[in-house]
Order: structure tokens, then C-alpha cells, then sequence
């Protein structure tokens, strides 16, 4: 494994990024209640659980009380609406607003289960893509104005148009991986390409691990994957049958009464995320993280920065 880390470009400095994001007032409105916080949720390699984690992180934020805008910037293989069983509601995407056939918030789906969760497709149809940079910054600034806390954004695979489009509005970003390395390399190249677009506010989630597999040395630890690419780890998530279960019927899986494994580290990282809880679910003692959980919510939680 040791010559895995020779292979990606550098090491990044996980102090030197949260400085830049510091000195950079605009990476990230933490401080500001009254502005949205904009993220693009994406990974550079394909199928790694990008629009898995943006339906679980904008349900669990919506669950909080937060008033969350799910943009699904994936075009023409766009499946964010059936994720989150909205596909039939759907009539007009980004690209109706911008034609003007529609108004804004024709276009923005409000989940029935939780109102204060909307989505809104910028095209069902690859052909009718041709929105812009500053395109896609306008039509942020105007979700911004309606009063959303936060604007999750689902990119599409690669670094082509699509994922240059998507990151243009974007202050924060969430760095989806596997650990694996083909994954992880493209992690590292679009952690340099977000540095190189003024994103500093990066955060890292490490999907489809195995503590099974790290045990037995054959898979590695998300203390290994975090190292490597450098980035702050905002969560981990288990490889979990329920999460193709859950895609099908169109329910997250941070909706079940009964939170699975997958479920309970989904619900982690959204409150890290939106900074009510700042511990790491350890995998192989999760249920621990459930006792703080109550722990916090009868007594209040503490800082552990
Ligand atoms: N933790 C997990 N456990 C099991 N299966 C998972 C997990 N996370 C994602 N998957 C499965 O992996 C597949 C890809 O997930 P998803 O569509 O979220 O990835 P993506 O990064 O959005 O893909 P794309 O780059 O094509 O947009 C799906 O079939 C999903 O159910
Ligand atoms: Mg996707």
C-alpha cells in the first residue's frame, strides 16, 4: 500500500486548506445565518455514492429543521427524484426557469414528507443542456433568495462541463471516496481542481467501507484514505444492502424508524455537517454514538474540537 501514496499528485495540508478557508470569506457562511451554504457534493470517479449521500445528508438536514434545496445537476442520468421517490412529480427542470416557461419555484419539488426539503432537476434531457457558469450562479443566488439554509448540489461523474458547472456556485464542497484506490486518486485530483477554483472548504466522506475487510488487511482504514488525500473527514459509511433497498422503494434511509449502520453514519455526518455534533461514529461500535446521541439531546453536547 505504501506506494499508493507516491502515486497521487501531493499530500494535501489539511491545516494549510482550513487556514485558506479562513483568510477566504466567501468559502462558507457558517457565520452568516442569513445566507445559504452553498455545496457540491462530488468524487471525480463515477458511482462512488454521490447522489446516495446528497438524498440522505438533504433528508437528515430537512429532519433537523433546516430549510435544504437538492440540486440534481446530473443531466440526462439524472436519478436524485427517484432516490427520493419524486420522479412523478417532476414537470419542468432548470431549463424551463431559464427559457422563461416556468417560475422558479414551479420547478423546485417540495417532498411531501418534509416541506422544508426541495429538489429541482437542471435538465431531464442531455440535448437541452446548455446552461452556462453564470447560468448556474443565478439560478443559486435565486434558490438563495427564497431562503434556503443550505443548497446541496449533486454532481456529475468526471470533470467535464457538468462537474465545472456545478462547482461554479458552489463555497463548500464534500469530497466523495471509496477506499479504493482508482477512487481515490480521482478524489485527490478534483480536491486540487476545487483548491484551484477558490473551494476551500472541503470536507471528505469515505463510502462503502468494510470493517470486516480493514480488519483482515484487505481493505483500507478511513484513517488511511483521510491521510492520504488530507482532507478533514466529515464522515464514513458502510457498505449496507439497505442502501439499494432503500433507492428502490424512494425512501433515504436516514427515514426509517429503525436507523441502520448506514443510516446511523448518514445522520453523523449531516449533523456534523450543519454543526451540531462534532464526534466520528466508529463503525464497529456505532451504537455508542446512538447513547451520546440521547445523551446530547438530554443534557446538551460539548465541543470536542
Ligand atoms: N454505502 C453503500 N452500500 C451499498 N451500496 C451503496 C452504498 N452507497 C452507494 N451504493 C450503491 O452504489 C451505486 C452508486 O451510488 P450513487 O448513484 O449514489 O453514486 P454516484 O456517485 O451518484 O454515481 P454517478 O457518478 O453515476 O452519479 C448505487 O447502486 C447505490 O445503491
Ligand atoms: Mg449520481
Amino acid at each position: 500500500m505504501i506506494n499508493i501514496y507516491s502515486s497521487l499528485s501531493k499530500k494535501r495540508d489539511s491545516a494549510s486548506i482550513l487556514a485558506k478557508s479562513l483568510e477566504n470569506p466567501e468559502s462558507g457562511n457558517i457565520n452568516n445565518p442569513n445566507k445559504s451554504r452553498v455545496i457540491v457534493i462530488t468524487s471525480g470517479k463515477g458511482g462512488v455514492g454521490k447522489t446516495t449521500t446528497a438524498a440522505n445528508l438533504g433528508m437528515s438536514m430537512a429532519r433537523l429543521g433546516y430549510r435544504v434545496a437538492l440540486i440534481d445537476s446530473d443531466i440526462g442520468l439524472r436519478n436524485l427524484d427517484l432516490l427520493l421517490g419524486l420522479e412523478n412529480r417532476i414537470l419542468y427542470t432548470a431549463m424551463e426557469v431559464l427559457d422563461g416557461q416556468c417560475r422558479l419555484d414551479q420547478a423546485l419539488i417540495r417532498d411531501k414528507r418534509w416541506k422544508n426539503l426541495s429538489l429541482l432537476s437542471i435538465s431531464k434531457n442531455r440535448q437541452r443542456y446548455n446552461i452556462t457558469r453564470q447560468g448556474m450562479t443565478n439560478l443559486i443566488q435565486s434558490i438563495e433568495n427564497l431562503g434556503y439554509q443550505f443548497i446541496l448540489i449533486d454532481c456529475p461523474a468526471g470533470i467535464d462541463v457538468g462537474f465545472v458547472n456545478a462547482i461554479a456556485p458552489a463555497q463548500e464542497a464534500l469530497i466523495l471516496t471509496t477506499p479504493e484506490i482508482t477512487a481515490i486518486r480521482d478524489a485527490d485530483r478534483v480536491a486540487g481542481l476545487l483548491e484551484a477554483n477558490e473551494i476551500y472548504n472541503v470536507k471528505l466522506i469515505v463510502n462503502r467501507v468494510r470493517p470486516d475487510m480493514i480488519k483482515s488487511n484487505d481493505m483500507m482504514s478511513v484513517r488511511d484514505v483521510q491521510e492520504m488525500l488530507g482532507i478533514p473527514l466529515l464522515g464514513a459509511i458502510p457498505e449496507d444492502s439497505h442502501v439499494i433497498i432503500s433507492t428502490n422503494r424512494g425512501e433515504p434511509l436516514v427515514m426509517k424508524k429503525r436507523l441502520t449502520l448506514s443510516g446511523i453514519a448518514f445522520e453523523n455526518a449531516a449533523r456534523r455537517l450543519v454543526g451540531k455534533q462534532d464526534y466520528l461514529i466508529n463503525l464497529e461500535t456505532p451504537y455508542k454514538g446512538i447513547f451520546k446521541r440521547a445523551q446530547d439531546f438530554f443534557f446538551g453536547s460539548e465541543n470536542v474540537d
